[in-house]
Order: C-alpha cells, then structure tokens, then sequence
C-alpha cells in the first residue's frame, strides 16, 4: 500500500481526523514529511499509554525493604585502598566510558537552550555546565593517565544547539575524538481527549521519550557496540545537571567489582523525610528507586537501630552499569510515567496556542527503573555537599543560586 493511503488509514483507525485535515492542507513537500512520520509512529503505543491515563494506576502487593548501602566515610583504609585500586586498573586500561544524559526540556530552569549551555554564575566570570563536566573529566584524565571516551545523549529539540554550541566552544579543551554525541527517541504528545498536538513546523509535535530512553539510544545508534569494539566493561551514566557530579570515582566502582554486581550507584542521605526525592529499596526482592509520592509515609518517617532513616538514601542520578547490564536493559521495555504539562500547539485554524494551564501528556521512561531487572546492586553513600549541586528550577531549592554555592564553598574547601 502507497505510503499515503496508509498514513490516512491509520489516522482514521486511532480517531485522529485533524491530522488528516491538516495534510490536506500542506505543500508537497511538508505533507510528505508529516506521511513519513505518521509512518514511523507507533500509534499503537501511543493510544495504549493514552487510555493508562483514563484508569486508575493498580496498587500491587508489593514487599519493600530498605537496601543494603556502604558509606565512603566509615570505610577503613584498607577496605578504600582495596576498592580504589581494583577501579584504577579498569580506568587506566581504557575500560570506561561515561554517558551525559543531556536530552531533558529543562522546563522548571526555563532557559532558552539545552541546560549544559547554561551559564553558572561562579567566580565572578562564570561557567558553562558543559565546561564544567568537560573540566571535571578532564582532571579524571590527568590524574589516571588516559582520556576516557565520553558520550553526550541529547533528544531531537536540543540536538543541533548542543552540537553548535560543543563545537564553537571547542568542545572546552577536551580532545573531540573521544566524543560522541548521540539522539535519543520521542514520543508524541497526546492531549486531554487523546488527540496528538501539532507542532509550528506543522508536523505531530514530539518530545523525548525520558531518560529511561538512554539504554535503547545507546544501542540503536551504535554507540554500544562501539563500547564493545572499544573493550569497554564499564559505563557511568549521569544527568547534565549537577554541577558537583563525580562521573570517574574509582570506589564506587571497585565496589562494584569486588560486590560482583551489574549495576552501582550513589546516594546521598535524605534532608528530612518528607523531602521531595526519590529513594532506593528494595521491591519485592529487586532493587528500584521509590518516588516520594509512592512511599507510604509511615515508611518514610521510619528509622534503624542507628537512628537512621531506614529509606534516607537519595537518587542523585549517578549511575554505573556493566556493558553487559546495558545491553541487558536495551532489550527490555520500561514502563512509562506520564507528566501532565503545558505545551503549545497548533490549533485547526492554524494559530499557536500557549497553555496558561498543563494541556497535554507527556511519556517518560526513567533510567532507574531498569534496576529491577537485577537481583542485586551496589549502594555508595556519599557526603551531600561534595557531590550534589543540582540546577533544577529557576529558584529557591535546587536553582542556579544554590548549586553556585555548593560550587564554590566545594572548590574552596578543596583548594586549602
Ligand atoms: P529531569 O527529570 O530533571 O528533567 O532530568 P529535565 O528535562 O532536565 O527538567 P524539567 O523536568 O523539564 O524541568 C534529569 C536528567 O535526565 C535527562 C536530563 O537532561 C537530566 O540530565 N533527561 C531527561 C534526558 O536526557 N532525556 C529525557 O527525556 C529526560
């Protein structure tokens, strides 16, 4: 069947006339473009997490348990030397990779650009958050004596400003060979009565798929089995936006070896219990980070014999995972969470509508929730001002002006 015809056959079928009118509409070229996307979305899905948004979400026995952690401070030297030598030789022998996720909307810092363009006010003249990745990498570098191949996932929105940018900035000194910048997938926007938006460029507007969308990415563009080739073992994954993240910590790592486990992680102890942060546990005998909003309270105020909070260990998006783990998960289908957003669209007259209140849903997958594919992780817990400055919102908690802070009264500590 020609590609038009079954680009309106499956318009009809899913309810989605105004689509159709708006091809009839188009010039050639644009309404060829719109039969090619039609074609590539999977209408299939879409409608399905549609209709999930209708139903109640089912409540699942579930058996929670905290999980088991070591704290970097109350490790003997020994247990540290041990730890740290066992990740130096992974490093030093060019068996590590680190993933940026760089492919969020950044909607709550609202600025114009992706958020690793973002200009932190520090010591006066400032500093990209790219920069400041870029300059935490490269010190990893000098210290293991090596230069460690680094994969930066933007999404479709923010591909090519990341790209100009990188490149007018000479990729901030780092030597550009050894980067790699890939996309990862969207997914359509549906609104209230399961109709999908339409974009200004007059195409189905699209916006990626969460950070869950890493896994599938890093294998659909190749650069998994680039890893592979490479003799790559282990790979980091963490989010653009802490400008404290250590992406090369040897301890963590050798933890992670000598533990034998796939998977490893970091974790800061959480400010109070009703602090708004995800949490890890266990669930029903397999590791998983537990939204706030799903963790009955009584749990979160529930303290060990040592007075700690028995579900206190925070996500801090710092992640490490076999390639092996990888390609495991790439494999697999996460479930996705929706988010009730504003986001503007194109309405039947042809005129741009901008929301006042959320009118649309969008799709996300996150990237812990493949740790429950594994029996078994390994939990680092560190000190929450030496590694965590996240620039979430615009202001208050988490924004530029706190993370600046943290950034500053860090490297200040570090230089005395
Ligand atoms: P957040 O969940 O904080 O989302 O992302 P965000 O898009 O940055 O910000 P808001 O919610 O719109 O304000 C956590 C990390 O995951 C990445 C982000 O870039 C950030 O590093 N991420 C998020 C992706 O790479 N892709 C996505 O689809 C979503």
């Amino acid at each position: 069947m020609d590609k038009e015809q079954n680009a309106i056959d499956i318009l009809k079928q899913y309810n989605q006339t105004h689509i159709t009118n708006l091809l009839n509409k188009l010039d050639e070229e644009k309404k060829q473009e719109l039969i090619d996307q039609i074609n590539k979305i999977d209408f299939h899905q879409i409608m399905e997490l549609y209709d999930n948004t209708k139903k109640n979400i089912e409540i699942k026995e579930n058996i929670i348990e905290s999980i088991p952690y070591l704290d970097k401070l109350k490790l003997s030297k020994e247990e540290k030397e041990e730890y740290d030598k066992l990740g130096k030789e992974i490093i030093q022998s060019g068996q590590y990779a680190v993933v940026t996720m760089a492919g969020g909307q950044g909607t709550r810092l609202g600025h114009t650009g992706p958020k690793g363009t973002f200009k932190l006010d520090v010591y006066g003249k400032g500093k990209y958050i790219f920069e400041i990745l870029a300059d935490n990498l490269k010190e990893a570098n000098e210290k293991y004596d090596t230069t460690i191949p680094w994969y930066i996932m933007t999404s479709k929105e923010n591909n090519k400003q990341t790209v100009d940018f990188l490149e007018k900035n000479n990729y901030f000194g780092y030597n550009k060979e050894y980067i790699t910048i890939f996309m990862q997938g969207e997914l359509p926007l549906v609104d209230t009565e399961g109709k999908l938006l339409i974009s200004k460029e007059l195409k189905i507007k699209e916006a990626s798929d969460g950070n869950g969308g890493t896994y599938s990415s890093l294998r659909e563009s190749g650069c998994l089995a680039e890893m592979k080739e490479k003799g790559i073992k282990w790979v980091f994954i963490g989010g653009v936006d802490n400008v404290l993240l250590k992406m090369v910590d040897v301890t963590l790592l050798g933890i992670a070896i000598k533990k034998q486990v796939q998977i490893a992680s970091k974790s800061v102890v959480k400010a109070n219990p009703k602090e708004k942060v995800g949490v890890f546990c266990k669930i029903n005998g397999h590791p998983k980070i537990i939204e706030y909003a799903e963790l009955p309270e009584k749990m979160a105020e529930e303290r060990d014999s040592q007075g700690e909070l028995k579900y206190g260990e925070s996500n801090i998006m710092c992640h490490l995972f076999t390639v092996e783990a990888i390609e495991k998960i790439s494999k697999e289908t996460l479930i996705y969470h929706r988010a009730f957003k504003k986001n503007s669209y194109i309405d039947e007259t042809g005129k741009e509508v901008i929301p006042q209140e959320p009118n649309s849903f969008k799709f996300e997958s996150f990237i812990f929730d493949a740790f429950e594919f594994f029996d078994d992780m390994a939990l680092l817990r560190v000190k929450r001002e030496e590694e965590f400055a996240p620039v979430k919102n615009k202001e208050g908690a988490d924004s530029p002006k706190t993370a600046k802070d943290l950034y500053e009264k860090y490297w200040k500590k570090m230089k005395i």
